[in-house]
């Protein structure tokens, strides 16, 4: 039989990289039942559920809290479209790779964008957003990139939302590696536009960005004097499908909004705050086992993010040949670095059904067993005794 007609098997990877995360396989059974029709009342009872499990994710009483269909990326557009109008002027915090998307994303909805910049590793100062405020008035918008996924930087919220607010403006944040992971408090914090992606720390495939969107916000974009730049993202006509109208707008990816409530239900019945103290928990140990092996974390330890740890490659270890080996002899995924930091940095994933002390042995032990073959002198047995340390909790 020719490849491409035989059935295709994938292989069971771990995948630790900087998503998408492996799946919950009670996700997987609910992905796999049978469909019903978008409009089916009985799917609309499942669209109420996943609603309702959003707000206690997201910590939010927002109405307007519903999964886009697309990926984290469609949650970026979704969030700066319905806001940004031509004209408008938009602030954007920028520590790595996500933060850059979502100024060029930004000058496409036509807005005058200013950059406020860190240097990749550390955190956004919140006084510098606060100094690039001053400077122009009416801003409409400032965007904040929670959880860094490019560097393993976990960015101050509370801080900046104070600050945003104080000027009068909106504050949009991607939660997109940190929903799940780490504590998102969306009220609490007066977020007025936040959005996530299904496929790190929520344990389901790629394919929805839950998207909540606050009173604030909501005025914004009752009070646009321009239509919407995109149909497919418009809020105004989703919340409608979303709503009481339940008005066809397009035919919701039906599968992936049933894994998404199973995912929802698995986060919920852990309980949130014992999820985020399991992710702190293992990233702990991970990162103790890391700099036991003579590795040097890359994020600055005041803002490391627990669902994914930055490392340097040492020096004289081909960054490709340890990820190759990793893959093929472990089957393991972890990331390589993006942009500057190509080639200098991995990144290793613990999210959501990755987040756990198993996961940690096996990468710390079959780490040590690749380096030690590409002549990087580790004393044997050390990072798995460290990590086991900070399990037991005796660090
Ligand atoms: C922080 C952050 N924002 C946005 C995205 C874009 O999401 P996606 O690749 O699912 O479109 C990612 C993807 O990794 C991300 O990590």
């Amino acid at each position: 039989m020719v490849k491409y007609m035989e059935e295709f098997h994938p292989p069971a990877r771990l995948l630790m990289g900087a998503g998408p995360s492996n799946v919950n396989t009670r996700v997987l059974r609910a992905m796999s039942v049978p469909l019903l029709g978008h409009l089916d009342p009985d799917f609309i009872s499942v669209m109420d559920d996943v609603k309702v499990m959003l707000r206690l994710v997201f910590q939010t009483a927002n109405n307007l809290t519903i999964p886009i269909s697309g990926t984290g990326t469609a949650g970026m557009e979704a969030a700066l479209v319905n806001i940004l109008e031509p004209g408008d002027t938009f602030i954007a915090a920028i520590n790595g790779y996500f933060g850059a998307r979502l100024a060029e994303i930004a000058s496409r909805c036509g807005a005058t964008v200013h950059k406020v910049e860190a240097p990749w590793g550390t955190a956004v100062d919140p006084g510098a957003i606060e100094a690039e405020l001053k400077k122009h008035p009416r801003v409409k918008a400032v965007s904040l990139v929670h959880a860094e996924t490019s560097t393993g930087v976990l960015n101050p919220v509370p801080e900046i939302a104070d600050i945003v607010h104080r000027y009068n403006a909106l504050l949009v944040l991607d939660t997109v590696t940190s929903l799940g992971g780490v504590e998102v408090a969306v009220d609490k914090w007066n977020v007025d536009v936040c959005y996530a992606g299904t496929q790190k720390c929520l344990g389901c495939p790629p394919g929805l960005a839950p998207l909540t969107l606050g009173p604030r916000a909501q005025e914004a974009l009752a009070g646009r004097k321009t239509p919407v730049q995109s149909w497919y993202f418009d809020l105004s006509l989703l919340s409608s499908y979303w709503g009481q109208d339940r008005a066809y707008h397009h035919t919701a990816p039906i599968s992936m909004i049933f894994g998404l409530r199973e995912g929802l239900r698995v986060v919920l019945e852990e309980g949130l705050e014992h999820r985020f103290q399991r992710h702190q928990r293992n990233a702990a140990a991970l990162r103790a086992g890391l700099q036991a092996l003579g590795l040097e974390l890359f994020a600055q330890e005041e803002c490391r993010l627990p669902c994914l740890t930055s490392v340097r490659v040492p020096e004289g270890v081909t960054d490709a040949r340890v990820r190759t080996a990793l893959l093929r002899q472990y089957n393991i995924e972890i990331g390589g670095g993006l942009g500057p930091v190509a080639g200098k940095i991995w990144r290793v994933g613990l999210m959501g059904e990755n987040s756990y002390p198993s996961t940690v042995f096996t990468l710390l032990s079959a780490l040590e067993t690749i380096l030690t073959g590409e002549g990087y002198e580790v004393a044997p047995g050390v990072a798995l005794a460290a990590a086991q340390q900070v399990i037991a909790g005796a660090t």
